[in-house]
């Protein structure tokens, strides 16, 4: 495939290898409705390093975009700074290709990769704060574990001043251009809220940590390259700032209401209590399982106040659609958040019970009982549905 993919130059010694996956619409049950890249730098230094590799069936475009500036074979050194296989899918064949003389992983990232290949001696442990000696240049590594695998690290090149952050300040857009200035704000801050929603949000605490370890380091960064979407140059005070918030958890005045429906009895529920919240000066969102994703869900709860689930009863249970969504945000654990359950039912009407057991689990607070309506609801369950949304909205706005 020589010849057919370019390198595309960031600094005078740094070159983006990467690959783009213009078609990819679900990673690991997130929608990747823009597709998403898979990026590995190659520095060429006195020793030449490759930071991270590229999904395994992309290995022909990460390797053609290498040859475009060197031999692959000429690579002395490899840096896998994470060892999830979208980034080290294709790091044994290329080990194999390149016969580097070291490759460098996390403590932990050295477990994973062993776990991951079955192959003892793959890589050698970097510690943390450890550094790698390119002859004319040097990279020291920060572990960032639990951001978002316990082998997570992030990698500084001091020379160039650039950060290869691996996952964070990612973001999954299959990339037409490699910096942040050729996109959108709006474009930009969509896609970094969404992948912090489902990737990050859970380890916010952490992540708070960890900014105020990289901003304590007191080093100058001129470029963050993440392993997914653009490489910051413009945006980088802007997308730290982001991330502040985002860990921070600084609520809007908004709610989301997310669920199914069988027959539309709990949508007509789901619309009228998004006209009380309307009513109430509260912005909402409002997802209907089916039409929406469960990580668009997450998304709109980045910054929400208050969550409002709806389900009918089927067999006794939640609705399949909603169980899936549950499941999911559970796992994301957003903090700080009212919630309320509502859905209609026939005859035995589990759904709400079981909503609001799952709700509590998830240390929502729940604001009151929640609502059940037998088969169809009545213009009078309408307006009880109307007023609990209203009500919701003032408690949410005196929060
Ligand atoms: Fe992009 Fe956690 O892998």
């Amino acid at each position: 495939m020589n010849g057919a993919f370019k390198a595309v130059q960031l600094t005078d010694t740094v070159y983006w290898v990467g690959a783009v996956d213009w078609n990819i619409r679900n990673f690991h049950g997130y929608a990747t409705d823009r597709g998403t890249t898979y990026n590995a730098f190659l520095v060429m230094a006195d020793t030449i390093t490759l930071i991270d590799t590229v999904k395994e069936p992309f290995i022909d475009e990460m390797m053609s975009r290498i040859a475009s500036v060197i031999e692959p074979s000429k690579i002395d050194c490899i840096v896998s700074n994470h060892s999830e296989m979208d980034h080290s899918g294709s790091l044994p064949t290329v080990i194999e290709a390149v016969k580097p003389g070291a490759v460098f992983a996390s403590a932990m990232g050295q477990k994973a990769l062993e776990a991951h290949f079955h192959t003892a001696d793959l890589v050698t442990e970097i510690a943390d704060g450890g550094e790698i000696d390119l002859g004319n240049m040097t990279i020291t590594c920060y572990e960032t574990r639990m951001l978002h695998w316990p082998d997570s690290m992030v990698s500084y090149l001091h020379e160039e001043k650039i950060l290869f952050s691996q996952d964070a300040f990612g973001m999954h857009l299959a990339l037409h251009e490699l910096f942040d200035d050729s996109y959108p704000l709006w474009l930009l801050e969509h896609e970094a809220a969404k992948y912090y929603a489902n990737i990050l949000m859970p380890f916010s605490h952490l992540v708070l940590k960890a900014l105020e370890r990289i901003t304590g380091l007191g080093i100058e960064i001129d470029l963050i390259a993440p392993d997914h979407g653009p490489v910051w140059r413009k945006n980088i005070e802007w997308i730290l700032g982001r991330y502040g918030a985002w860990a921070r958890r600084e609520p809007k005045n908004k709610a989301v209401i997310f669920y199914d429906t069988m027959w539309g009895s709990t949508d007509l529920m789901a619309r009228s209590i998004a006209d009380g919240l309307r009513e109430g000066g509260t912005e909402v969102a409002v997802l209907k399982l089916g039409s929406a994703h469960r990580s668009d869900i997450a998304t709109e709860l980045l910054d929400a106040s208050a969550v409002i689930v709806g389900s009918p009863t089927i067999n006794n249970q939640i609705f399949p659609t909603v169980a899936d969504a549950l499941t999911y945000i559970k796992g994301l654990k957003p903090k700080g958040l009212v919630g309320m359950a509502f859905g209609s039912y026939g005859w035995s009407g589990e759904s709400v019970k079981h909503l609001e057991a799952t709700l509590g689990e998830m240390k929502i607070d729940l604001a009151g009982e929640g609502i059940r309506v037998k088969y169809v609801p009545t213009a009078g369950d309408l307006a009880a549905c109307r007023a609990r949304g209203i009500e919701l909205a003032a408690r949410i706005s005196r929060k």
